[in-house]
């Protein structure tokens, strides 16, 4: 049984985690985003009602669960009440179970606009961001200029390092990208209201995971986007600005990293990108087109429509020697139901060679070309499906070849979007 368990996206992000945090935190003490901010969209499904969460992590719907939001995560101020009021009008109290850390990057308009001006400016070379500042807020940070949940509790202190850093980024709006100004007063005036709220729950997140391991509680590391859109690992430049690998839970919360004890790897069934950059599976088709309906495949932050395409195990090679992945869990089965093929891909040809891993960089990937596999597909429902054994004999077989391709077990396999339609053949939090 693991204590700390790391539960990430495998491909470029959209894979599922939100439903699977939220069902295996039944058994969890608390859970802890560590990285990423609200470009994220979680969805869960329970009993029916559909609720997105994009900074308060997963495992709030469950009472008593601690939320922990770790000093990885850039947040939106408004954005976090937001959705604490959004829960609240559910009567779910999150306010008294919250943690911020004091150490998050606090993102603000000025960073908004940053992102919308760069991503105008950039053409049709632009990344296709969420437009929602978290690239400017990470540069922020790593150019230690940025401005902390911890600055809010001095408001002369604030108020005069957000005019530094704001006449800073107004030179560049105005004078580079040629955009308006962002107001200062303005932009001070809406956040220090919110202080009252969020001082309360500022709190120290890493020595409250220390402390929880001392008790041997229970610990859901909850990912945001997926292991290929890593600053470093992923599709540089068309990636987010975040270290979305395993690792980044234990540097984006305060745990030491041999604190990690299982890192589960969640993989949809099929393969999804939002935005640009390379994607080499990628299909143009009817197929693509059908996959991307039936997921229902747009952004749950953005609602921009998904690409679809083929299962990349290349792509999954990576992401499991860059996570040290334990497991898999397959999300999204069900969308493939009715397929009379559906194929896999197993190599890429690049430069007259097969390659096993794909190329760093977003110009080689761009040059791959998938090898696939091609399976009989099934014409029985998957949905819904709760126990292995009923699964359709060549649903079966798909599951088999990604586990022996991936050698790795499948733990979870996901059949639709209600929280129990879900097949749970090892719980990481349960002994077996
Ligand atoms: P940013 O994170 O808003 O800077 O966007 C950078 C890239 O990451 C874009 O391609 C986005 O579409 C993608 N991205 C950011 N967040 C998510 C997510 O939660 N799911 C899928 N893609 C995302």
């Amino acid at each position: 049984m693991a204590n700390n368990v790391v539960l990430l996206g495998a491909q470029w992000g959209d894979e599922g985690k939100g439903k699977i945090v939220d069902l295996l935190t039944e058994k969890a003490d608390a859970v802890a985003r560590f990285q990423g901010g609200h470009n994220a969209g979680h969805t869960l499904v329970i009993d029916g009602q559909k609720t997105v969460l994009h900074l308060i992590p997963s495992g709030a719907m469950r009472e008593g669960v601690e939320c922990l939001i770790g000093n990885g995560v850039v947040v939106n101020v408004e954005q976090l009440l937001k959705e604490i009021d959004n829960l609240k009008s559910m009567n779910i109290d999150i306010e008294s179970r919250l943690m911020l850390s004091m150490a998050c990057p606090i993102i603000l308009p000025h960073h908004i606009a940053l992102d919308v001006a760069r991503e105008k400016a950039k053409g049709k070379k632009a990344i296709g961001t969420t437009g929602r500042g978290i690239g400017p807020c990470y540069e922020d940070k790593v150019a230690r200029r940025g401005l902390r949940i911890g600055d809010l509790v001095n408001a002369k202190l604030f108020a005069e390092k957000l005019r530094e850093v704001m006449d800073y980024h107004n030179h560049s709006l105005v004078q580079y990208f040629k955009q308006q100004a962002v107001d200062y007063q303005e932009t001070l005036d809406s956040i220090m209201p919110l202080v009252e709220r969020v001082v309360p729950m500022v709190g120290d997140v890493s020595e409250k995971l220390y402390s929880l391991r001392q008790q041997s509680k229970s610990v859901m590391f909850e990912g945001a986007q997926g292991m290929l859109l890593d600053i470093d690992h992923g599709t540089y430049p068309y990636v987010t600005s975040s270290n979305t690998v395993a690792a980044a839970a234990a540097i984006g919360t305060g745990i030491g990293p041999l604190e990690l004890d299982y890192v589960l790897g969640i993989v949809k069934a099929y393969t999804t990108r939002v935005g640009s950059g390379p994607f080499p599976t990628e299909l143009f088709d009817e197929v693509g087109q059908w996959l991307g309906e039936k997921g229902h495949e747009f952004g749950a932050t953005t609602g921009r429509p998904r690409r679809c395409g083929w299962l990349d195990m290349v792509a999954l090679k990576r992401t499991r020697q860059v996570c040290g992945l334990s497991a898999l869990c397959v999300t999204k089965l069900d969308v493939m139901d009715g397929l009379e093929t559906v194929k896999i891909c197993t190599s890429y040809e690049y430069k007259g060679n097969s390659i096993g891993l794909p190329p760093y960089g977003a110009d080689a990937l761009e040059q791959c070309v998938p090898v696939y596999e091609t399976m009989s597909g099934w014409n029985e429902k998957t949905e819904g499906i709760r126990d292995y054994t009923s699964l359709p004999v060549n649903a079966k077989k798909y599951l088999d070849r990604i586990s022996e391709l991936s050698d790795l077990p499948i733990d979870i396999v996901s059949t639709g979007a209600e929280r129990d339609d879900t097949i749970v053949c090892k719980h990481p939090f349960q002994e077996q």
